[in-house]
């Protein structure tokens, strides 16, 4: 299935020369994604959830229908556990504000790791701070896995949550997460996964891993930009308050007071990206078409290939040595800062990552101010690989 695969995407005709290997950033679309969304735009587009007329309705349909279908991507039945935002971000923060706020004490803590993203750290770090509440990070070990050992002993009838993301957008670490909310819920703790990074090549049915809330972007499984999802386990749905304020989430309002509308719909104030989440629904379908354990054995192999040529260059130094690795490679070559080697990449074609990839705290643990990142998807191949690395080559010896 993954033969011709660069001829799905319309980017690869214009720029066939690009070796594009920055899909932790931001995969590329699909035509027929871009075809959903322009279709809508072009011929179906109007307002959800307001009018009366067919087109507002038939846009109402489609809009419920895509709540559907993430709802059966992750193996939920309930369409009422998704809630439709800009993306991980979003959804990470309106569990942060909307969940937990209100419920943290002081002396209370939250848990997450050092693998985690800016997106993951951040908001549980204000919410901790305003709260008087502790924030409390899992270290890794060298190789750049979670050390589980102190996750366990840092969870306690004080962590109030325990957030942490699948895939490292850093190292490419690959966590059991299936273990870690095991442990979290061993100790009736809400466990919320991060899985910006995991979301398009991974099967993670509810019924398998029983997290208590989810978090993707639509831009990282081949859907467009300011898309996102948040999953809510239906016995958490009653404690999702508004995040923000406006048009289509209440009940009732007067000059007096509001009463709003129940998850998901409470948190989806103003109108959302209608024709986003009709891309969001595309690229479903487009992920569907594959078998998941395909996607990643074929991205595994690129990617194992990758450090193989990549250990052949003495200059080049990977960062982090997972057990379990994703389509993502940190490296660090000599004392050539990363954006000079990305820009010289560029020069070649070739699309990279370079600097601290939001994740700061995880890089100055490792005493690297910033590293080279790799990160492959289905359309990328061995031919990129071995242009990467002599291009590589080349700047070290270009720079000696
Ligand atoms: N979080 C995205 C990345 O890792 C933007 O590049």
């Amino acid at each position: 299935m993954l033969k011709n695969i660069k001829t799905y995407f319309p980017i690869f005709e214009k720029y066939p020369d690009l070796a594009y290997l920055d899909s932790a950033a931001t995969t590329q679309r699909p035509k027929s994604v871009n075809e959903a969304i322009n279709q809508f735009n072009s011929f179906e587009n109007a307002n959800i959830h307001r009018g009366v007329y067919d087109l507002s309705n038939s846009a109402t349909k489609k809009f419920e229908q895509a709540r559907e279908k993430v709802a059966r991507y992750i193996g939920s039945s309930n369409p009422k556990t998704i809630a439709f935002t800009s993306g991980t971000t979003h959804s990470i923060n309106i569990i942060a504000y909307s969940f937990l706020k209100s419920t943290l004490n002081k002396g209370d803590n939250i848990v997450i790791t050092l693998l985690d993203h800016h997106a993951n750290f951040i908001p549980w770090q204000m919410i901790a701070q305003e709260k008087g509440a502790e924030l409390r990070v899992v270290p890794i070990n060298k190789k750049g896995d979670l050390d589980i050992t102190s996750l366990g002993k840092m969870l306690d009838e004080k962590t109030k949550i325990l957030s942490l993301n699948h895939i490292s957008n850093s190292l490419g670490t690959v966590n059991d997460i299936h273990e870690i909310i095991d442990l979290g819920h061993k100790k009736n703790i809400p466990v919320m996964i991060d899985a910006a990074q995991s979301v398009a090549y991974y099967d993670l049915d509810i019924l398998t891993f029983n997290y208590d809330f989810l978090a993707f972007s639509g831009h990282k499984m081949f859907a467009p930009f300011g898309t996102g999802v948040l999953y809510v386990a239906e016995k958490w749905i009653k404690s999702i308050t508004p995040y923000n304020y406006g048009g289509g989430i209440i009940k009732n309002v007067s000059a007096e007071e509001t009463t709003f509308s129940d998850y998901p719909f409470n948190i989806e104030a103003g109108t959302p990206n209608i024709s986003g989440v009709m891309g969001l629904s595309s690229a479903i379908d487009f992920i569907n078409t594959f078998d998941k354990a395909e996607m990643r054995q074929h991205i595994s192999d690129v990617t194992h290939y990758c450090i193989e040529q990549l250990s052949t260059i003495n200059d080049v130094k990977i960062i982090g040595t997972p057990e379990k690795r994703s389509g993502i490679v940190s490296f660090v070559v000599k004392d050539i800062h990363p954006h000079d080697v990305a820009s010289f990449l560029n020069q070649d074609n070739i699309a990279v990552r370079a600097g601290m990839h939001c994740t700061q705290p995880l890089l100055m643990y490792l005493e690297t101010p910033a590293t080279v990142r790799v990160s492959f998807s289905i359309y990328n191949d061995r031919q990129e690989v071995d242009r990467l690395k002599a291009s590589l080559v080349a700047l070290i010896k270009f720079w000696t």
